[in-house]
């Protein structure tokens, strides 16, 4: 960046930009749109039927066969992608995943109804085992252990599942090591050299997704903790190593997660490699916003329209909210 250059009061007043609404929108830097979000979606089984997420205010599972109305509505209102969630029924957890890469699972067939439905709306997955796995986490465990290379296994036969019921973009969300270069190859060789991977490149081991393991009913599955695989908060140069090295493997577009905790991290991978860059505003994120709103303690629509900006003003070109329809609608 050039030097800045200042002149001493009173030549320079920096009020005077201030003073209207016609000045301040002129010097503004950055600008939120609908186009920047992506909506994640909690898809449950069922018929014509929602429930209510208790920890998430505002956020419900939907059956498939409301996904498409929804989709239509969020394109309609100009957002370009949603990200589909599962709920999973627990009688499905095994410990070795299968359901994972079942080609009519919950997920694909969300997949499958909304690129029927509504094409132009971008399909997102997430790639992880938890959902479906009776020890709660993202990857196979063997004697207590998270094993790597087997659930990289698992993984390129779940996104490959997802690739064929028509997924846009896969989202590996699991950090084991080496996944994306294995997903790459897989898409390359199956024939879906177009399907886009946005990675969870830099993904803590946090706290604030406590409501959404809630969500996807993996919260009573969960032994234990996910610090093996996922970052810890403390860190911050080994966030860009992971973009690094998922970059390199073949990633389109990476993500930092959580997000308002993080800007710091979403700032340096901006500067430091300039790829698309998103973040995850998590479940606990859009939680504490809610329920300090719900109590009249904040003002809910301008704190929600104030930490989405900080996305922008962060570095990221998009951010993975449950805000989505609801600050777009705003924006409109
Ligand atoms: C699954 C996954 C998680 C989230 C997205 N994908 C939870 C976890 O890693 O435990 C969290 C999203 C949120 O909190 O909103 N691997």
């Amino acid at each position: 960046m050039a030097q800045i250059i200042t002149p001493a009061f009173p030549r320079t007043r920096l009020r005077r930009l201030k003073q209207s609404e016609s000045l301040r929108c002129m010097v503004r830097e950055t600008a939120l749109t609908p186009s920047d979000f992506i909506w994640p979606v909690f898809v449950q089984a069922g018929k014509n039927d929602v429930s209510d997420v208790p920890s998430m205010p505002g956020v419900q599972r939907h059956t498939v066969d409301r996904l498409p109305a929804l989709a239509r509505d969020a394109a309609d209102l100009g957002i370009p992608a949603i990200c589909i969630f599962p709920y999973t029924d627990p009688a499905l957890k095994t410990a070795g995943c299968e359901e994972a890469w079942n080609p009519d699972n919950l997920s694909n067939q969300a997949i499958r109804a909304i690129k029927d439905a509504v094409p132009d709306i971008a399909v997102m997955t997430d790639i992880a085992l938890d959902p479906y796995n009776i020890n709660g986490h993202d990857g196979i465990v063997r004697d207590g252990v998270i094993v790597n290379d087997e659930t990289v296994d698992a993984l390129v036969r779940m996104g490959q599942a997802q690739a064929a019921a028509g997924a846009d973009i896969l989202g590996p969300s699991d950090m084991m090591d080496g996944r994306i270069g294995a997903l790459r190859d897989m898409l390359e060789a199956e024939g879906y050299s177009n399907v886009s991977i946005l990675s969870y490149a830099a993904k803590y081991a946090s706290a604030f997704y406590g409501p959404f393991r809630d969500a996807v009913g993996a919260a009573g599955a969960l032994v234990g903790d996910k610090k093996t695989y996922q970052m810890d908060p403390a860190n911050s140069d080994e966030a860009l190593r992971l973009v690094q090295r998922d970059l390199q493997e073949g990633a389109d577009m990476v993500m930092v997660k959580p997000g308002m905790a993080y800007l710091d991290i979403c700032r340096r991978v901006k500067d430091a490699f300039g790829a698309p860059t998103f973040a995850y505003q998590v479940s606990g994120e859009y939680a504490m916003l809610q329920a300090a709103a719900a109590n009249g303690w904040l003002d809910g629509e301008a704190v929600m329209m104030e930490s989405l900006i900080a996305f922008k003003r962060a570095g990221c070109d998009g951010i993975l909210t449950y805000f989505a329809p609801t600050a777009a609608r705003l924006l409109q």
